[in-house]
């Protein structure tokens, strides 16, 4: 397993994390448990913002919370100067309890309801980045109803299909999200904006796809939101204050995964927009972006108990963990591919590769097809690299399976920011209605 940030092997052949040594962290916090290496998320976010600085733009980076949004998340990302965006009430209501600036957080979703609209109006939010023609009617009539003004990005869809190495550039018009730049619909989109007078039109949005290694795809939609712009002058004498290019950035959970650094994909997104604009007068925009899996993936690493194994000669070894699917629904869900060491015999060589179970009553809940381990005894702790990005934010309770705690760790000091769900947490929204209640044994006596 590849060591990420602060990871390595303390001199008792235990990995350590943050100073914290991983058989010391289960045995206070129990299992599963996910630990979060908060040097490397500060050391993410100062990449990001240090290219920026770099390149002489105005900028924001704004962190896609969804890709894990709790409270002491959003106090890291504050203290590093990041903006943050969120997709629902639930993630803004945890940036507000934290104390997160309103101003600094953007709202996006494609469909936010009447209520989330008002919560972020009433919270004094920095920015709508708005998705559809219903959504821009309903801004408006609700920020009229309130009397004020809100301020709009407007998301378009460049038609740039990221996952392919030619980087085509249609089908990714069939996308449920924001306003199509082929069919006009994003111009009409400005139009409409321009005329609606509560909103305050602040420039375009783009989003291109994610887990993304190369720039291609980042250069061509940069140029073509160029384009857009300056088609907009043109036609209607409006100029963007910002244009924010989304997220995306692609990092490295196995072998063979070739991430760039931050650096390079915003020294990219920068020259493409200077190059775009050369020689046009357009006064340079504001360039913001909205990195989530990058700022927080490599930070995570998920501590599991190994307990039962079950060899099949000649097919495979099972070995099955405390955790799965519930607190990792990627691998069941994408397919995506994850490395783990036995974290308290870290030193141990690989002597055979097995495949890595969950606990769900489902054949699908594995882990880890093919993950090379030392002999396991059940009592082991099994380590999963970068799982910081959409585990916890994606965690669910099936089978009725308690969710994990969060630590945080840093020099040596393990801090709790997420409880583990207790078996009445699981209950606790739970009613029997009163006609099912049962009656007391002697109810008819
Ligand atoms: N901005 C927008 C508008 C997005 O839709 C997303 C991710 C991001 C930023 C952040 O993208 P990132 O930098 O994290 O790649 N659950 C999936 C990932 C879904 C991403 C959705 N949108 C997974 O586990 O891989």
């Amino acid at each position: 397993m590849h060591l990420h940030g602060t990871s390595a092997i303390n001199d008792r052949g235990h990995l350590q994390i943050g100073g914290c040594d991983a058989t010391e962290l289960a045995a206070t916090f129990g299992t599963p448990l996910y630990v979060m290496d908060e040097a490397l998320i500060r050391q993410r976010c100062r990449e990001f913002v240090g290219a920026f600085r770099e390149s002489g733009l105005g900028f924001q980076v704004a962190y896609a919370s969804k890709a894990f949004c709790v409270k002491a998340m959003c106090r890291i990302v504050e203290d590093e100067g990041l903006s943050l965006d969120v997709v629902s009430e639930g993630e803004l209501y945890t940036a507000l309890q934290a104390g997160f600036p309103a101003d600094r957080i953007h709202f996006h979703g494609n469909n936010k309801t009447p209520s989330e609209i008002e919560m972020a109006i009433d919270a004094g939010i920095g920015c709508f980045v708005a998705d559809n023609f219903t959504e821009l009617a309903l801004l408006n009539a609700i920020a009229a109803e309130k009397g004020r003004t809100v301020q709009v990005l407007l998301r378009i869809t460049p038609g740039v299909h990221a996952h392919t190495h030619e980087y085509i550039t249609t089908g990714q018009e069939d996308s449920k999200f924001g306003f199509d730049l082929k069919s006009g619909a994003a111009f009409r989109a400005v139009e409409t904006t321009l005329g609606l007078p509560r909103l305050r039109l602040l420039g375009v949005h783009s989003h291109i796809g994610s887990q993304i290694f190369e720039l291609p795809g980042f250069r061509l939609a940069a140029a073509k939101v160029v384009a857009f712009a300056l088609d907009v002058r043109a036609k209607l004498g409006a100029t963007f204050a910002v244009i924010n290019l989304g997220g995306g950035f692609g990092i490295r959970y196995v072998d063979g995964d070739t991430p760039l650094p931050a650096a390079e994909y915003v020294g990219a997104i920068a020259a493409s927009v200077r190059e775009g604009f050369a020689d046009s007068g357009y006064p340079l925009p504001d360039i913001w972006i909205e990195p989530g899996r990058s700022i927080v993936g490599d930070a995570g690493t998920t501590l599991y108990t190994i307990g039962s194994t079950k060899d099949i000669p000649g097919v495979r070894k099972y070995v099955a963990v405390d955790g799965g699917m519930t607190d990792n629904p990627r691998p069941a869900l994408y397919e995506s591919r994850y490395e783990a060491l036995l974290a308290n015999r870290a030193n141990d060589k690989g002597e055979e590769v097995v495949s890595i179970a969950g606990k769900c009553c489902e054949s699908g809940d594995m882990l880890i097809w093919d993950a090379s381990l030392p002999k396991v005894n059940a009592g082991d702790l099994l380590a999963v690299a970068c799982t910081g990005a959409y585990n916890y934010a994606m965690a669910s309770n099936y089978n009725r399976i308690r969710r994990p705690a969060v630590v945080f760790v840093k020099d040596g000091q393990a801090d709790v920011a997420v409880n583990r769900e207790s078996l009445d947490d699981i209950l606790r929204n739970d009613v029997i209605p009163a006609r099912l209640a049962k009656q007391p044994a002697n109810a008819e006596a």
